[in-house]
């Protein structure tokens, strides 16, 4: 059986959904109440509470793991026995450690858990975009900062199948995968692809580096504002790069932006 905290998320519904179709025998976790498909179980825990995932855990051969606070040592002493751990952790633990200490602690607590672990390093996720629904909804607008700086966001479908695969296959023990999308996307041709999908245009509108700090100080903690705008604004090679690492796994390129924008242009309309 394999446990898959997150499971409601961008990354976490799109694994149940393929592991469910592979024929596995799944539970999925997060705090609220939620709809899972037919033959999955679902199980309330919240990782602040480490022992409310004990329930679930008994007798996993697997487990999928997201940093969503909690103290991840106490959160591995309950998954104690569980064999296989995969992390999804974030890009951030390699190039900014410094900011972005909470994965860095989880990816420690992995590694010392005596399970075989794999991480996943994803960079920006192209569902970040969905913070565009209402006003591309209401207005046709898309607001910004750094419009011209490219970045190769990840198809969140792309890392379920990444951690499909890890979870199912022999091979990926002790390893660590840097996932990106395929090629640079700035949020400028963001827009523009989301325009395309809807087949009406998508005006872009630039923030200044102080708008765009207010607004995510609503939803991140300070430290991880700063590190993101630094991701956003001025991104270190590192960052920029496309990792050849989701084609390692699964044989073949990721996903293009464009072909996630299609794919949830419902959201947008
Ligand atoms: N977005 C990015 O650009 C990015 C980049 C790198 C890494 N990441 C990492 O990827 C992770 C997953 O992203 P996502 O887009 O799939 O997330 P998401 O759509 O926000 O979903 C988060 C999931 O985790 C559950 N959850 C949240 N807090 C929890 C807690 N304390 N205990 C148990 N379950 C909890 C939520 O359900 P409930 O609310 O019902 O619990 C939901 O199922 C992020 O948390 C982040 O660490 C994201």
């Amino acid at each position: 059986m394999i446990v898959v905290t997150g499971a409601t998320g961008n990354v976490g519904r799109a694994l149940v959904a393929t592991l469910a179709a592979a024929g596995e025998q799944v539970t999925a976790v997060s705090r609220q109440a939620a709809q899972v498909p037919d033959g999955v179980r679902h199980h309330r825990a919240d990782l602040d509470d480490p022992a409310s995932l004990r329930p679930a855990l008994d007798g996993a051969a697997a487990l999928f793991l997201l940093v969503a606070g909690g103290d991840p040592h106490a959160i591995l002493k309950e998954a104690a026995g569980v064999g296989r751990i995969v992390l999804l952790s974030s890009q951030g633990a390699g190039t900014r450690p410094e900011v972005y200490r909470h994965p860095v602690q989880y990816e420690e607590a992995v590694r010392e858990s005596g399970a075989d672990f794999t991480i996943l390093r994803p960079g920006g996720f192209a569902s970040n975009s969905f913070a565009w629904a209402e006003s591309i909804r209401t207005t046709r607008t898309a607001a910004a900062p750094f419009g011209d700086v490219g970045l190769p966001a990840i198809d969140p479908a792309d890392i379920a199948e990444v951690a499909a695969a890890v979870l199912r296959e022999p091979g990926h023990a002790g390893r660590t995968y840097e996932l990106s999308g395929p090629a640079p996307v700035t949020p400028r041709e963001r827009a523009a692809a989301i325009g395309a999908a809807l087949g009406e245009p998508v005006r872009f509108v630039e923030q200044t580096r102080e708008e765009a700090r207010a607004q995510l100080l609503q939803v991140m903690p300070e430290p991880v504002v700063e590190g993101t705008l630094a991701i956003l604004g001025t991104p270190t090679a590192a960052e920029q790069a496309v990792s050849p690492d989701v084609e390692r796994v699964l044989g073949r390129a990721p996903r293009t932006f464009a072909d996630w924008a299609a794919r949830n242009v419902a959201a947008f309309r």
